[in-house]
């Protein structure tokens, strides 16, 4: 097989108008990541010689979310349709010799694998255009593929522009078409915006390049999950559960015990060692980096932390962004970390808040205990040596410290460094009155 060159075109200059929303449809995001950025990591998987992304509506938002890619654009002032928006690629793409894959932004789910069989399917075949299809059970909304009785692809019909016969075909049009340059730019001034939505359907190039002589295909690759477009809020929910499925999947085949996947949501670029187990209702964001056989228990959030093998965390435990949990330390039910150290070992094991912290080695931290860390203006460092025990109820006024193997009394203020070794007491001192409830009678 020869092997063509490639350019893909990615379209994202829609209003999303059924999104109801003042964010760009192609900015909200699934798993963490905006729906156009899963489409450019897919299509980046091929290696292609030249990508076009398409913008227009809200065409800030959508660069934004795109910052730092490799990609060039096109711009689509005014939304006159997907063949439109095509069209907008010519002055970049229109000499381009090779492959054009076009792909939608709001179809997250497609990946380079299934990508590449398609671009093999077209590549093989004679076609001047092939279509990724798929078979829906409810086809409602998606484009269908109208086939002639030898099988070849007459046509795409939209759902708003189809005939009650048309209507009962399920097999649909993906939106992920790849054409044999240059006879896709020829068909798209040709395109006519007869039709429902008086639009310049990208789909009607099927039937002109049909007239022109030349020929069209459809391949189903069995995938339907992956081309799941989103253009409503109700299809968000259903591509974020899909998306997190896979990603949960990958874990549970890579040896982590996840015992609800219908409730555990993992960001696509956390990481997690063998035999950890978490627990229902648990929440794991940003590149997060868990070691081996720690246990997560229900409904702990963990955004951006990092912890060693063997710890124990939640339930109801909240690891925010810089926090560090050394091998078998343990957070236990309602304990916030913030960017702080928790030593190997260690235990923050009820209703604390350590932020901005460093605690050492097989450090005991009672229930309650608070660092004072912020003083309206600035953040400041409370730091804890090996061994202290920390009483009940103590609030660690920062910047303070505490010396190895001190232990600090329940219901203490600190605000002055303790030295290693000692007691620190920081209350008042009880008064009992005698026969108080007689006397006042
Ligand atoms: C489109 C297809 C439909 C297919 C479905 C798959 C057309 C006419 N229809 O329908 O056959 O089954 O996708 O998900 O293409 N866009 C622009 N500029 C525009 C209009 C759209 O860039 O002027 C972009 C959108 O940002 C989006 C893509 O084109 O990424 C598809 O547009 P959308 O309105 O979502 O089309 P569908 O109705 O979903
Ligand atoms: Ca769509």
């Amino acid at each position: 097989m020869k092997q063509n060159k490639l350019a893909v075109i990615i379209l994202a200059a829609g209003e999303g108008t059924r999104m109801k929303s003042a964010i760009a449809k192609v900015a909200h995001r699934v798993a963490g990541r905006s729906l156009v950025s899963w489409v450019v990591a897919a299509a980046k998987g091929l290696n292609p010689a030249e990508m076009c992304l398409i913008v227009g509506h809200k065409a800030d938002q959508v660069r934004a979310v795109v910052a730092g890619e490799k990609i060039g654009f096109a711009v689509q002032k005014n939304q006159r349709g997907s063949g439109h928006a095509v069209l907008q690629c010519a002055p970049r793409l229109g000499k381009f010799q090779g492959d054009i894959l076009v792909l939608c932004a709001d179809t997250p789910l497609i990946t380079t694998d299934t990508l590449r069989s398609f671009l093999t399917y077209h590549r093989t075949s004679a076609h001047a255009v092939s279509i990724l299809s798929a078979e829906f059970g409810n086809p409602f909304g998606y484009g269908r593929i109208v086939r002639r009785a030898d099988g070849s692809v007459q046509g795409i019909v939209e759902e708003k522009d189809a005939t009650g016969e048309q209507r009962k075909i399920r097999e649909i049009n993906s939106g992920i078409y790849c054409f044999s340059s240059p006879a896709i730019w020829q068909a798209l001034k040709k395109i006519k915006p007869d039709n429902a939505k008086k639009e310049y359907y990208l789909t009607d190039v099927i039937e002109i390049l049909n007239n022109a002589g030349q020929t069209a295909g459809a391949c189903s690759l069995g995938v339907p999950t992956e081309i799941l477009g989103v253009n409503t809020r109700v299809e968000l929910a259903q591509a974020e559960r899909l998306m997190n499925a896979r990603i949960l999947r990958r874990h549970m085949l890579n040896g982590v015990t996840i015992i609800d996947p219908d409730t555990t949501y993992i960001s696509p670029d956390a990481r997690i060692g063998a035999d950890t187990v978490i627990y229902p209702g648990t929440v794991i964001e940003g590149a997060t980096v868990i070691g081996e056989r720690c246990v997560i228990k229900p409904h702990s959030v963990l955004t951006d932390a990092r912890v060693d093998a063997d710890a124990l965390i939640g339930p109801f435990a909240h690891l925010r962004a810089g926090s560090v949990l050394k091998a078998g330390a343990k957070v236990g039910n309602f304990s916030e970390i913030k960017k702080s150290v928790i030593g190997p070992r260690s235990k923050v094991n009820h209703l604390s808040y350590i932020g901005d912290a460093i605690l050492g080695a097989d450090v005991n931290v009672g229930a309650g205990t608070i660092t004072c860390n912020y003083d309206g203006e600035k953040k400041h460092t409370t730091t804890i040596g090996d061994r202290v025990f920390v009483g009940s109820n103590t609030n660690l006024v920062a910047p303070v410290t505490v010396g190895a193997d001190a232990v600090i009394g329940a219901g203490s203020t600190i605000t002055d460094a303790v030295p290693a070794r000692s007691l620190a007491l920081a209350r008042a001192r009880q008064i009992n009155k005698a026969e108080y409830r007689k006397k006042r009678k």
